[in-house]
């Protein structure tokens, strides 16, 4: 095989309670990528059609993550690299993630598999310094390993994965405005009181066990962020109303999508998602917003071959 197409889902990262360390994989949203191996050596990358994005692969994500990965290998062939993006960058529902994963992976099937799609992680992360700064895994490692995961601990780097329970189902409204995840984690803190620390931990140990034991009712009480989105609800217009939207049609949980601007909410059952999407609307209809809606099931798997 030298050529594959793959699909690279979108991801929602910190789940209001796991900054950094939480992140989910979307079903039905995501680039697609197509990877070829060339003679020459290194990455090219086509003209991205659907947004302004480097094709320098120095510059570019999923070139960067490529990088690294061929470098460890110390591999000198070549590849070249099409990707239809249909995540917005600076969506806050991991594009950058999307593309640093659908390289590693796509580059790694081809070359036979040397690695796991869990040892793939640290790959992907190079794109997401180079997008933000911060190597952050909880976008790539939903984006790589499907399902829930939780990053453990950085150093060494420790990803646990997690089954989502059967009827989760997550929306997104993502109002079309850009927020770069760099300039929303500069507006951070870097101390908070004890008090909060205690609230925060307390509800992500609770979610975890919410997922393990299906118990949708503890994964609803656990959907409370008291460090991040305080901080960061201001930069997305109508971020409250949406909220209690979501929360007054039946969602779980809602809270911010990564850095945002995009808004996510879990649900139990599809038809539920889909009223909290209504409801999520509304507020940017009223508004004048320009906004998209995704209502999804939780991807099992990750990238996955098309
Ligand atoms: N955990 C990261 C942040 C996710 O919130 O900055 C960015 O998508």
């Amino acid at each position: 095989m030298d050529k594959i197409s793959v699909f690279c889902p979108a991801t929602i990262a910190n789940i209001s309670c796991g900054f950094d360390v939480l992140g989910l994989a979307l079903d039905t949203v995501g680039d697609i990528m197509t990877v070829q191996k060339t003679k020459e050596p290194g990455i090219r990358i086509a003209p991205i059609k659907e947004q302004d994005l480097p094709t320098d692969p120095e510059k570019n994500v999923a070139g960067v993550a490529g990088l690294a990965l061929m470098k460890s290998l110390d591999y000198k062939g070549g590849f070249h690299i099409e990707i239809q993006k249909r995540i917005k960058a600076g969506s806050g529902i991991g594009s950058s993630a999307a593309s640093a994963a659908g390289a590693v992976w796509a580059i790694n099937e081809l070359l036979g598999r040397p690695y796991t799609p869990l040892e793939l992680v640290p790959f992907a992360m190079e794109g997401e310094r180079l997008a933000s700064g911060a190597p952050h895994a909880d976008n790539v490692a939903p984006a790589l390993l499907g399902g829930f995961t939780l990053v453990r601990s950085y150093a060494p780097l420790d990803i646990i994965r997690i089954t989502s329970p059967r009827e989760l189902v997550a929306t997104v409204v993502h109002p079309q405005i850009e927020v770069k995840t760099s300039d929303s984690r500069k507006i951070l803190k870097t101390t908070f009181p004890l008090q909060d620390g205690i609230k925060q931990w307390g509800n992500l140990g609770g979610l975890v066990a919410g997922l393990y034991t299906q118990d949708y009712e503890l994964i609803g009480r656990c959907l409370v962020d008291h460090i991040i989105e305080p901080i960061r609800a201001i930069l997305i217009p109508g971020f409250d109303a949406v909220k209690s939207e979501a929360l007054g049609a039946g969602a779980l949980g809602c809270g911010i999508s990564g850095s945002g601007p995009s808004i996510f909410a879990l649900s139990k059952g599809r038809k539920t998602a889909e009223n909290v999407g209504r409801a999520m609307s509304k507020v940017y209809d009223s508004t004048g917003i320009a906004f998209d809606l995704h209502v999804s099931e939780i991807n099992p798997r990750g990238v996955k071959p098309l």
